[in-house]
């Protein structure tokens, strides 16, 4: 199955004229190359989508950073599953370690978010990962383990083809250190394990996993293709779709 490469544009692209320039050079690079028919997603801040879902191209799709679980009403500054579908979106971020570290989500929140995407027919990408510290003491598959269980919570076993599991170690984004594809590689054996577990293996293997943390055309290679992961998260990387693209070309190869 071909590789899956997700980029997380994040809080950029601060004005139309910014958002112009970035499609424009997406654009220009779709046409360039020759990209394999892999699956693309990108995820730019809500107020864009429907910018960005005019551009049709079949392995080309757009995702949401976080939503809501309620469908509509006096929840202020909020939006909902439905609004970003209707907006081109089918596929949304959730429980990345910005919005738990920042605007406190839980893993409760998480599991209803998750649960409310699926209903609306959007793909969730379920972002689960330990912290530096967390890390230093030896933790990282028991802050993993409950993540994920806690996500999973009374999700139907027939969804789990539409749901994709991120490892981003917290300590990976943004900082240009990744670990080793054994390390990724290990991960990526306790989730599945983990979602045997609950879903049975028939159920668990549909799921996809994935890597997020530092990924560039450098580190592309170890932290997908050496680990065995199914696609990767991407941060910056996804600001200049030259690179972007790269990247979905390497660990397509
Ligand atoms: P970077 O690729 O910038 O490290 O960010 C990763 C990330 O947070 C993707 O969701």
């Amino acid at each position: 199955m071909e590789k899956i490469i997700i980029g997380n544009l994040k809080m950029n692209l601060l004005s139309v004229v910014e958002r112009e320039q970035y499609l424009k050079l997406l654009k220009k690079e779709l046409a360039g190359k020759k990209i394999k028919n892999f699956p693309i997603v990108l995820c730019p801040p809500a107020i864009h989508l429907e910018a960005f879902s005019k551009l049709k191209r079949k392995n080309v799709f757009f995702g949401a950073q976080n939503v809501f679980w309620k469908r509509s009403g006096s929840f202020t500054g909020e939006i909902s599953p439905s609004m970003i579908k209707n907006m081109g979106a089918q596929f949304v971020i959730l429980g990345h370690s910005e919005r738990r570290k920042y605007f406190g989500e839980k893993d409760e929140e998480i599991n209803q978010k998750i649960s409310s995407a699926l209903r609306n027919g959007l793909i969730p990408i379920v972002c689960v990962g330990e912290t530096a510290l967390e890390k230093e003491k030896g933790q990282t598959f028991r802050i993993i383990s409950a993540q994920l269980k806690k996500a999973m919570q009374r999700i139907n076993r027939t969804k789990l083809n539409q749901i994709i599991i991120a490892y981003e170690p917290v300590w990976a984004v943004g900082s240009d250190i990744i670990p080793s594809a054994n390390e990724i590689m290990q991960v990526k054996i306790l989730i599945k394990k983990i979602l045997v577990e609950i879903f049975e293996k028939k159920y668990a293997n549909g799921a996809r996993i994935i890597y997020g943390g530092s990924v560039n055309s450098k580190t592309a290679k170890e932290t997908c293709l050496d680990s065995g992961m199914d696609g990767v998260l991407v941060g910056r990387e996804s600001l200049i779709p030259f690179e972007f693209l790269k990247i979905g070309q390497i660990i397509n190869s």
